[in-house]
């Protein structure tokens, strides 16, 4: 594991002999990019968003119970017609994925408008929005039409107590260190270990860097599209182990109370997004451990090569670059993602928001309780299949331009 700071109960970091014979501005400079550990009050009275630097409460949570979550995209009328006749513009980034929209105000949505903002991120996996003002408790407000927020075990929420708000965090003294983690590792969908993971999630950068620190989505309905047939209905048939045990051990390991217990899900390949009806991949790199009841070398050869898709095959990803306010809304259920940590020493911060969804349903379980047939998106949209069955796997040479 990485070095990472220690730091004691109340937040402030650990005192050491060899700390002592150091001036004591000076910063810890190892830190692991999953974490970023309060280093206590640091004295910052100019800081405008002070009040949500990264804080570490010692208390202790009970285990997560089931909570019912009401799919708020089934009530959407599937034009879309009241929110996106009230946007300035509305701009697709990729075919596969992300949208963004200009001229809406967060904070002036109706119910009618959140109910079709939910389906449009179904669809899309990610819509981003600029210059938005709403303030974190209209944030947590917008969430909550989606679902009950979820409390994050082990990232920290802001000084201000929210523990609702998972705070993303680093700054000068916060170097994150690249040797924790590759790069493929780093994507992830959040908490895909807990009981019903998140659905449509919200990101605000309240300070960022003018250039770096951007995120990437990789879509999931895109790389279930990008399947043969057989391997589709193969996946469609397994399910797989999410932990979140690697992730408590880091927290505790860089001196951290971990105030919930870590816990393993397991949960459908293929899940089944209960608005869109769209079939995605459902494993992550950052949790998906082991794929349940065939051999650990097919499942480590199945997943690593689900990982690498996910996180080298660009037609499946859209990436942004945030501006202070830049909020991006993403959909869980169907979207890997990963931040980039290429800005340091600038201060990066930004605060999330978190709605539990339902527990993941397969194919099988979504056809059998709908009545419906669960559907590869590609295919619905475009009348055809992501890979050409008469030129598929040929073994014709072929041009290569450029
Ligand atoms: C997250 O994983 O939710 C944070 C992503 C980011 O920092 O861009």
């Amino acid at each position: 594991m990485a070095p990472v700071a220690v730091i004691k109960d109340d937040g402030t970091p650990a005192s050491t002999p060899q700390a002592n014979l150091k001036s004591k501005v000076e910063p810890v400079i190892a830190i692991n990019p999953f974490y970023s550990p309060s280093l206590g009050d640091d004295g910052d009275t100019t800081y405008p968003y002070a009040d949500f630097k990264p804080f570490f409460p010692k208390v202790d949570w009970e285990p997560l119970t089931e909570v019912a979550v009401t799919e708020r995209g089934l009530f959407a009328d599937p034009s879309k017609k009241n929110l996106l006749s009230a946007a300035q513009k509305v701009k697709n980034l990729t075919p596969a994925i992300g949208t963004e929209i200009l001229g809406l105000d967060l904070r002036q949505l109706t119910a009618t408008q959140k109910d079709e903002l939910a389906l449009l991120i179904g669809e899309r996996g990610v819509v981003f929005f600029r210059d938005q003002e709403l303030n974190i408790h209209e944030q947590l407000d917008l969430a909550r039409h989606f679902g009950p927020l979820h409390k994050h075990a082990t990232t920290p929420i802001p000084k201000n107590g929210l523990e609702e708000v998972h705070v993303v965090y680093n700054d000068a003294s916060r170097r994150p260190d690249t040797s924790a983690f590759t790069k493929l590792e780093l994507w992830h969908s959040d908490v895909s270990y807990e009981l019903q993971p998140p659905s449509t999630t919200s990101l605000k950068v309240i300070t960022g860097p003018e250039y770096g620190g951007d995120t990437l989505w990789s879509s999931g309905y895109a790389l279930y599209s990008s399947l043969s047939p057989g391997l589709q209905k193969y996946l469609e048939g397994l399910t797989a182990l999410h932990s979140a045990v690697a992730q408590a051990e880091g927290a505790r390991a860089a001196g951290l109370h971990v105030r919930r217990k870590e816990i393993e899900s397991i949960h459908p390949i293929v899940r089944v997004h209960p608005a869109t009806g769209w079939k995605s991949i459902y494993v992550n790199p950052g949790f998906t451990r082991r794929i349940i009841g065939i051999p650990k070398a097919e499942s480590d050869a199945i997943l690593s090569f689900l990982f690498h898709q996910i996180s080298e095959n660009p037609d499946f990803q859209v990436r942004f670059h945030w501006e202070p306010n830049s909020i991006a809304i993403w959909d869980n259920r169907v979207v890997t993602h990963s931040a980039t940590f290429d800005f340091w020493p600038a201060t990066r911060h930004a605060l999330r928001a978190t709605p539990h969804g339902e527990k993941p349903t397969s194919v099988e379980d979504y056809e059998k309780s709908t009545g419906k047939v669960a559907k590869d998106r590609q295919l619905e949209l475009s009348g055809a299949t992501a890979v050409d069955p008469n030129k598929g796997g040929s073994l014709k040479p072929r041009g290569y331009n450029d």
